[in-house]
């Protein structure tokens, strides 16, 4: 039963609008290369996308788009678990049990609540206050060893941690204190046009991020105008935020190190090396674009794998619940 030996993963992101090269590289292609050696769940956070407003037509395209994306990238339903976080309503019922056993000040500390307030000063919600919490039910109710996560969400991990120590602490071992997972590879992308900015499909300058679906010429031409430096070489420095962000892409795809791509551009011009990597992603991505259009297409089947994934979730979700809601004192 190797199955059951297989140490388990969980992650989610969210279904916000086009994914970029910076969640294919610094996210999607690990979760890709995690599926063979652990048991993993993933999901689409739609639940989390609401805590900014939404348009209802646009938000149900890109629940869709992105639960076909991860079909598309290579994620199997018969290895994986893969599912929508609204089908599984043991997130939001964990999430409130949780709430409960979390403080006001915790909460408050967040950075990504103090930003995202900032940002959306006229929509301080109280969901984008308690949005870490949810997240830790996300994540404690598939008692995951491992969590892979970005820089941004690290801040969110730990609270999981916390709580789920605090509910053990008090009704002995009903949670897995999950540890963060990070990828031997994977690249933090940087916007081609600023790179000391990180990519994001929020910037209005659309030539400083490329979307994992977007076609091979628009790829290229967004590469060829990328922002680089005056001193004409391909290595690593301290100031070329530029080369350094390019070679980081090159680099991600190619599996070369930073010295053997210096090499192998020695006595070449930016240009060359900027198609190169244009080139590199273009190959890169074709496939993923190529199954996506294939899978879109067809809601049906699409239908289908969303439903059996939410159910094979929802029988581990609610076992995790009912255990959680039985040491608090509920009747069940
Ligand atoms: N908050 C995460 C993000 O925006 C997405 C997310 C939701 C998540 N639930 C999670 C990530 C659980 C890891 C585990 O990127």
């Amino acid at each position: 039963m190797e199955m059951e030996t297989k140490k388990k993963v969980l992650s989610c992101i969210q279904p916000s609008g086009m994914l970029t090269l910076g969640n294919y590289l610094g996210a999607l292609k690990n979760w890709l290369n995690m599926q063979e050696e652990f048991d993993c769940t993933f999901a689409v956070a739609d639940l989390h996308a609401i805590t900014v407003r939404q348009e209802p037509a646009k938000l149900r395209q890109q629940i869709y788009s992105t639960y076909a994306l991860l079909l598309a990238l290579g994620l199997d339903p018969e290895k994986s678990t893969l599912f929508i976080q609204s089908h599984v309503a043991a997130h939001s019922q964990l999430s409130w049990l949780l709430s409960c056993y979390t403080q006001f000040g915790e909460m408050s500390r967040m950075t990504q609540f103090k930003d995202k307030s900032a940002k959306h000063a006229d929509n301080v919600n109280v969901g984008l206050f308690s949005y870490p919490v949810l997240m830790a039910a996300d994540i404690l109710l598939y008692k995951p060893d491992f969590v892979p996560v970005g820089a941004d969400q690290k801040q969110h991990l730990e609270i999981a941690r916390d709580i789920a120590e605090r509910f053990n602490g008090i009704y002995g071992d009903v949670f897995t204190v999950p540890e963060p997972y990070i990828a031997k590879t994977g690249a933090r992308v940087m916007s081609l046009q600023d790179p000391t900015k990180k990519m994001s499909k929020s910037d209005e300058n659309l030539n400083s991020w490329v979307a994992i679906l977007d076609s091979p010429d628009d790829i290229m031409r967004k590469f060829k105008r990328a922002v680089t430096d005056s001193e004409a070489r391909v290595c690593i420095g301290e100031e070329k935020h530029g080369i350094n962000n390019l070679i980081g892409i090159y680099s991600a795809i190619t599996g070369k190190t930073a010295e053997q791509i210096t090499a192998e551009f020695e006595g070449k011009g930016y240009g060359d090396f900027k198609l190169a990597v244009g080139e590199a992603v273009v190959e890169e991505l074709r496939p993923i674009r190529e199954r996506y259009d294939a899978i879109i297409k067809d809601k049906a089947a699409l239908e289908v794998l969303y439903r059996e994934g939410a159910q094979k979730a929802e029988y581990a979700a609610r076992k995790t619940l009912a255990k959680a809601m039985k040491k608090v004192g509920f009747v069940l």
